[in-house]
């Protein structure tokens, strides 16, 4: 068996990317730039100061802020996002994710959350999944974004495994690339990702049947 499995959050536990997306747009429209759910893909597993950037370099706008007023537009994002959490409960978890953490904690195979969101603990807490973790990386304790493997690291450390020994999961290229870089085996969920060890369509498909066939045909 792995050593650990680790877990992105948004797109992989719950849907929340719709909700940045829609926090994003808002605030990217009052600055006179304008943002689809396409260009909303390259901002998965990119943390808050960083999509802001990308957004201002979509509007031709890169530079045009001060440091003190990018702080303030990605801190109005996050208040548009945090209260847009309110609606989640325990029905917004993924299908099938819920029945998977619960067989790997009857497997006693330990758990981890990699995700670059600050918010990342209230929205588990929402959904009533804080408990099915043995670490969640600190994401306030990260420099870095995905694809940087640095968040990885940070959940295998706290779970004291060896990537080499893991499986990530994850849902956006920027992830995957992360996961393959601390040289765990990667697991992708969607269409379109290059480079998953694994890829299946949709989260219904994540079982650990299907994970631990997947790490004894790789191991
Ligand atoms: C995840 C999401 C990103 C988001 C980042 C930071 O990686 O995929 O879209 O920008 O977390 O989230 P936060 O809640 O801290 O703004
Ligand atoms: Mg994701």
């Amino acid at each position: 068996n792995p050593q650990a499995i680790i877990f992105d959050l948004d797109g992989v536990i719950t849907d929340t990317a719709h909700l940045h997306f829609l926090a994003w747009r808002q605030v990217a429209g009052e600055i006179g730039i304008a943002i689809d759910e396409a260009f909303n893909d390259s901002l998965k597993g990119i943390s808050r100061g960083e999509s802001l950037q990308r957004i201002l370099r979509h509007g031709g706008k890169t530079g045009a802020f001060s440091p003190e007023a990018c702080a303030q537009l990605a801190e109005r994002k996050n208040g548009l996002y945090v209260h847009s959490l309110r609606q989640l409960t325990v029905n917004s978890v993924l299908p099938g994710i819920r029945e998977l953490l619960m067989t790997l904690w009857e497997e006693r195979i330990p758990v981890g959350l990699a995700s670059v969101s600050l918010n990342a603990p209230a929205i588990l807490q929402a959904l009533d999944l804080s408990a099915c973790f043995d670490f969640c990386a600190n994401a306030a304790l990260i420099s870095r974004s995905k694809p940087d493997p640095e968040i990885f690291l940070a959940a295998c450390s706290g779970l004291g495994v060896d990537p080499k020994q893991c499986i990530g999961i994850e849902d956006a290229q920027a992830g995957i690339d992360a996961i393959n870089a601390c040289g765990m085996l990667s697991v992708g969920i969607g269409t379109g990702l290059n480079g998953a060890g694994l890829q299946l369509p949709a989260t219904e498909f994540l079982t650990w049947p299907c994970l631990s066939a997947f790490w004894q045909h790789d191991k």
